[in-house]
């Protein structure tokens, strides 16, 4: 099958203020020399960080991305950055709904579709995080919960506005648990995910949008991962504040392309 370009995106999380995320970005850089046009290569550090990445990167493959945003234009939101200012900073993609934020930071499917919608008018490209609880899953309500929650997220979204967003099927129960999905359960579910999007739109978009699977990705486990039809790339914490393991991966799915 013609498979989609491999996005591996690194997700820091809370990790890599302005001094950390330098050295980390500079070893990416050293063990990395070149990245094959074959695969985009993403980092999202902390937002105090994404400047000085934008500036470390100019010259480099590598996109820069941020963790969140509030998506309502500017005003009285103290604490609060929009998406117009992370377009200004210079990212291109932005992840939105990730669990974390769900689970801490009262973040709905709601919220998740008013930052989507606002995302794509800034030219940012929306990297919309789905993904069940070990209960739910266990419950058998994993793949309702996750059509509802990729409906929610493309509520009101054209076609060809969806063909600039990339999915994140982020289990849960996989998240930083050093347990991953396997091969055969991530596919089973990013094929699900694509029949959805089927559903919403059609075939061809559907069969374009990038799905990247994530919960603890890592070397030992990226390849046989990333083989799978549906697997079209990572979104990676934990391993992606590696330079080593990072740049592993990237080359894996070099190799995989
Ligand atoms: P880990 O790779 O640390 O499990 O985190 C996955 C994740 O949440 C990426 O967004």
């Amino acid at each position: 099958m013609n498979k989609r370009k491999f996005l591996i995106a690194g997700n820091w999380k809370m990790n890599g203020g302005p001094l950390e995320a330098a050295e980390l970005l500079e070893g990416i850089k050293n063990s990395k020399k070149e990245i094959s046009e074959e695969v985009d290569v993403l980092v999202c550090p902390p937002f105090v960080s994404l400047g000085m990445a934008v500036n470390y990167l100019y010259d480099s493959e590598v996109q820069v991305g941020a963790q969140n945003f509030y998506y309502e234009e500017n005003g009285a939101f103290t604490g609060e950055i929009s998406a117009t200012m992370l377009a200004e900073s210079g990212c291109n993609f932005v992840l939105v709904g990730h669990s974390e934020r769900r689970q801490y930071f009262a973040e709905t499917d709601e919220t998740v579709n008013k930052k989507v919608v606002k995302a794509l008018s800034e030219k940012l490209a929306p990297v919309i995080c789905i993904g069940e609880t070990l209960e739910q899953r266990k419950e058998n309500i994993h793949f309702d919960l996750v059509s509802d929650q990729i409906t929610a997220a493309l509520k009101g979204i054209t076609s060809n506005d969806a063909l600039d967003t990339v999915v994140a099927y982020e289990p849960v129960w996989a998240i930083g648990t050093g347990e991953t999905a396997t091969p055969e359960q991530a596919q089973e579910m990013h094929k699900f995910i694509r029949q959805e999007l089927e559903k919403i739109y059609d075939e061809e978009t559907a069969s374009a949008i990038r799905i990247l699977y994530g919960g603890s990705m890592k070397p030992g486990n990226a390849k046989e991962l990333l083989s799978q039809d549906d697997v079209d790339g990572g979104l990676i914490g934990g391993a992606s504040l590696s330079a080593e393991s990072f740049t592993e991966i990237i080359s894996i799915a070099e190799e995989l392309s």
